[in-house]
């Protein structure tokens, strides 16, 4: 029985994946590296460090760094993303999201946020829903990063549930490969292509129903 619904922040909830994604790709250009399309989108939901050290590989400069240089990378790129953060507002919650929760919290479902994002409670306060949530997994707690299933996991445990009791949302490849390694019923935000493991997939936000994507898991479930 469905009692728990876990969330993406980036690309689910708010449009700020294309804030991530621009960043990552300024600093790629910087660096001389031309990311292409299918390269930039496999960043989705992957940790700052992680990010960083996949465009270096794309760009045959994996060995060209320090640890130190990379930092400072990441916190250049971490300062342009924070000041995109810092315009925005509930008007940024992406569209369908706002009727989804609402919808959630009158079934009584427990909500909890799965983010790789060290910014998610700075993004969740701008957009004002911090309160809809019943957990946010700390991502300076993880071990390992999307696709491993352990965010996917550990968001479970914080609302008390089991996998078989959750459904998880994603726009990310890694995330959706997280959640099913969770053994949870996976909700593909994007390209069919793309997110082709999940279990239930819409082109966008505004195609959310909830009403339909839970008759779609008791039948998975069954
Ligand atoms: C994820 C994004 O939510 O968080 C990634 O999809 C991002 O693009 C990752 O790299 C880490 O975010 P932050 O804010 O800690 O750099
Ligand atoms: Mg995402």
């Amino acid at each position: 029985m469905l009692k728990g619904l876990i969330f993406d922040l980036d690309g689910v909830l708010t449009n700020s994946a294309r804030f991530h994604l621009g960043a990552w790709n300024d600093l790629a250009k910087e660096l001389g590296i031309n990311l292409t399309p299918d390269q930039l989108d496999s960043l989705r939901g992957i940790s700052r460090m992680d990010s960083l050290n996949l465009i270096l590989k794309y760009g045959n400069q994996e060995d060209k760094y320090s640890e130190e240089q990379k930092e400072e990378f990441a916190a250049k790129k971490n300062e342009k993303f924070v000041e995109q953060v810092g315009k925005m507002t509930p008007d940024d919650i992406l569209p369908g999201i706002t009727k989804l929760l609402a919808d959630a919290k009158s079934q009584n479902l427990k909500m909890a946020i799965a983010s790789a994002s060290k910014n998610a409670p700075k993004i969740l306060t701008r957009l004002n829903i911090m309160d809809e949530f019943d957990g946010i997994v700390d991502p300076a707690t993880l071990h390992r990063g999307k696709p491993d299933p352990e965010i996917y996991e550990k968001a479970q445990e914080l609302l008390g549930l089991e996998s078989n009791e959750v459904i998880s949302f994603e726009d990310a490849q890694a995330g959706v490969e997280a959640i099913k390694a969770a053994g949870q019923f996976a909700v593909g935000i994007g390209s069919k292509q793309l997110l082709a493991q999940a279990d239930y997939i819409v082109p966008d936000t505004s195609k959310l129903n909830l009403k339909e994507i839970e008759t779609a898991f008791n039948k998975y479930e069954e």
